[in-house]
């Protein structure tokens, strides 16, 4: 709120330490509050009493000029006082107690399971290494291998928690640390797991429109933009993908993964998220079903968000026979010892099942507009940084 001081309603000595006073000092003040629509948020306190509790240091380092990103993440400490930064931090924590709210309506159950882990969910180049008392292990990917095992005790069930990936390269959409909102399902199909996804963003999204309209004006967006965005949302196989890419003149190779040039020119086709399905074998991990129609495509939905910001979730079916899956790692040069706990699931009592997992911050980045990643998130991790 914003306070004034009248030179009259204090002694002289007070009033030249006030007006001393460097930004960010910490302060006691009581008055009265009146209306004046001159000030943000309508009205202003009119300063009485004041008591310095603590005189900040002269030196904040933030000035009203522009700073150059660097400048602002070395000082990110003090920068998370910013509006803006504020505002996206609340539009999170706003985002995430919808998202429990909606798992919560539909009989989910939230579980948690190990961030340190001996086995690679999603491709070993991207593993994080862990001395762990003379042995390896590594900082989880994700939850899922461990949400395979828990489906059959507990049904439907979600997670919001840290993933790593020791990302190759500086990118606007990678972090090494980001938070993964995941979900695993019983007895459901692939067209089963991207209807989830509609009705979690729907909800959402309206909650949002609805609930963080101050926020959402703050960093330039209007609650009816996350309207317009809301599902149905289209439906593309990856041959269709490619098909459009042709067209646009932007090369890829059949069986090739989506690389952030391919999605950003499909996602400038669409003006809400659309999923992407049907992905080669050899663009996914080890675990996804094959097409029982189509042998060289797996069971495999992305989510892109329009507008450039390219993929925000993953997910799809799961192999649930033992053989499949043995077929698989060995397809994948992965060590069959190591997964071996995790192959007993399809040897007692398997079943259907799938899911998928929602990036948080990449969700944040597109609903908020963000130019980077990095800013949907207090204190990023990137590739050159884990300070402060
Ligand atoms: O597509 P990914 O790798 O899928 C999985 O990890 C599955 N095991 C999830 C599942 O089915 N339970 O990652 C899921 C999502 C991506 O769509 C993306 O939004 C986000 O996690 N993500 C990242 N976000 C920020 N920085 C990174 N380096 C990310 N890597 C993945
Ligand atoms: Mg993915």
């Amino acid at each position: 709120m914003q306070c004034t001081v009248k030179k009259a309603s204090f002694s002289a000595d007070l009033y030249r330490s006030i007006m001393k006073l460097p930004v960010e000092s910490t302060l006691e003040v009581s008055g009265a509050v009146v209306r004046d629509t001159r000030a943000p948020g309508g009205c202003e306190l009119q300063v009485r009493g004041l008591k310095i509790l603590h005189q900040a240091s002269e030196d904040w380092p933030i000035a009203k000029k522009y700073h150059g990103p660097e400048f602002l993440l070395d000082r990110r400490h003090l920068w998370v006082r910013n509006e803006n930064m504020r505002a996206v931090l609340r539009l999170r924590a706003r985002f995430l107690e919808l998202c429990r709210e909606w798992f919560k309506k539909q009989g989910y159950t939230e579980v948690q399971v190990p961030v340190l882990i001996t086995a690679a969910v999603e491709g070993g180049a991207s593993l994080f290494e862990v001395n762990y008392y003379s042995k390896k292990a590594y900082l989880t990917q994700s939850w899922q291998l461990y949400a395979e095992a828990l489906v059959p005790s507990l049904g439907k069930i979600f997670t919001i928690a840290p993933a790593f990936r020791a990302e190759k390269s500086r990118t606007r959409r990678h972090l090494t640390e980001f938070w993964q909102l995941e979900a695993e399902i019983p007895w459901c199909s692939l067209e089963d797991i991207m209807s989830v996804q509609e009705d979690l963003l729907s909800f959402t999204l309206s909650g949002l429109a609805r609930d963080s309209v101050d926020e959402l004006g703050r960093i330039g967006r209007k609650a009816g933009e996350l309207k317009e965005a809301m599902p149905p949302f289209p439906r593309i196989t990856y041959d269709d993908a490619l098909k459009m890419l042709l067209e646009k003149k932007v090369s890829i190779e059949w069986g090739a993964d989506l690389g952030h040039i391919q999605e950003k020119a499909l996602s400038q086709e669409f003006d809400k998220p659309f999923f992407v399905t049907h992905y080669p074998k050899a663009a996914k991990a080890f675990y996804h079903k094959i097409d029982p129609s189509r042998a060289s495509v797996t069971l495999s939905a992305d989510l892109l968000a329009p507008k450039g910001y390219g993929e925000i979730t993953g997910g799809g079916v799961r192999i649930d026979d033992l053989a499949s899956l043995i077929h698989r790692l060995k397809e994948n040069g992965l060590k069959l010892e190591d997964y071996e706990w995790y192959a007993d699931l399809r040897k007692y009592g398997s079943f259907p099942h799938g899911g998928f997992g929602l990036g948080v911050e990449r969700v944040l980045a597109w609903i908020c507009g963000l130019k980077h990643i990095r800013d949907a998130i207090a204190f990023p991790r990137l590739i050159n940084r884990v300070y402060p």
